[in-house]
């Protein structure tokens, strides 16, 4: 069979096994796979990157997260990107001030691409200095693919928010302790830090949703850092921490 035949039955095989059930998942599935998202799917599916795409973990603001299996029959995260309801805004004044991005354009898919790639680049970022995140595998146009943070079973980790967390305390210094390195050794700031990006893995805490990240000489990392901890400690107040943001921050800063 030739490689395109074999892509395009395994494409086949993907969108006949993405299982569209609810009203919600069709409509999602309509407003996210436009054509070209089709075409960069089948590219992935014939690099081998994807063979079968699972229903949607999750249907955020402005991306789809849905599981799927590569080649090696391992499950990953597919995260897609919609053009329509992405806020550009946001996503320009991010990217200005990041001197890693040379972005001179309005052009919306363009801006997508660039911030799904600076996602990307975060994550890897992020992973090479010890940072527990999902390990990126690959970034094209709108979507990112990338280790899936769950069990063998394909069940994607609760959200901290929503988990059961044994040691809050240990938790708690896990995640000061990767803000710290972020901050001073991948020159990163999350900043959308919270419950809702964490996940919980076999009680580890694995941080997600980094495409907002900026570099720390950006002009609103600090702002960025500080909302960070603001939110992260009220997470951890309920669970019965009791530290101060001037605490956190001077072992963040190592001051
Ligand atoms: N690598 C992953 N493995 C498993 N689930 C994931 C992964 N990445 C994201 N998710 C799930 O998808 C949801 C949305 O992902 P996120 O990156 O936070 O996007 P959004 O921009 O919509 O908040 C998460 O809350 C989580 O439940
Ligand atoms: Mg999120």
């Amino acid at each position: 069979m030739s490689k395109i035949s074999k892509a395009d039955e395994d494409l086949r095989k993907m969108l006949s096994e993405k299982r569209i059930k609810s009203d919600a998942d069709r409509k999602v599935g309509s407003e996210v796979f436009d054509k070209r998202t089709l075409k960069t799917l089948y590219k992935l599916a014939n690099q081998g990157y994807l063979k079968v795409l699972n229903g949607a973990i999750s249907t955020g603001k402005e991306a789809n997260v849905f599981k799927g299996i590569n080649d090696e029959d391992e499950f990953v995260a597919v995260k897609i990107y919609r053009i329509t309801t992405s806020d550009f805004k946001k996503m320009q004044d991010y990217i200005q001030g990041d001197p890693r991005f040379k972005v001179n354009t309005s052009n919306k898919r363009q801006i997508v691409n660039v911030w799904v790639n600076k996602e990307f680049r975060n994550l890897k970022r992020a992973c090479e200095f010890g940072v527990r995140v999902p390990h990126p595998i690959i970034a094209k146009n709108n979507i990112l693919i990338m280790e899936f943070i769950g069990d063998k079973e394909g069940n994607a980790a609760p959200l901290l928010k929503d988990a059961n967390i044994t040691n809050p305390e240990k938790t708690f210094d896990e995640l000061v302790n990767y803000i710290k390195i972020l901050y001073n050794n991948a020159k990163l700031v999350h900043g959308d830090l919270s419950g809702f990006n964490i996940l919980m893995k076999n009680d580890e805490p694995v941080i997600i949703d980094i495409s907002q990240g900026v570099v720390v000489d950006h002009p609103i990392a600090e702002e960025l850092l500080n909302r960070d901890i603001v939110n992260l400690l009220k997470d951890f107040k309920k669970l019965g921490i009791k530290i101060s943001e001037d605490e956190i921050k001077s072992k963040i800063m190592d001051l």
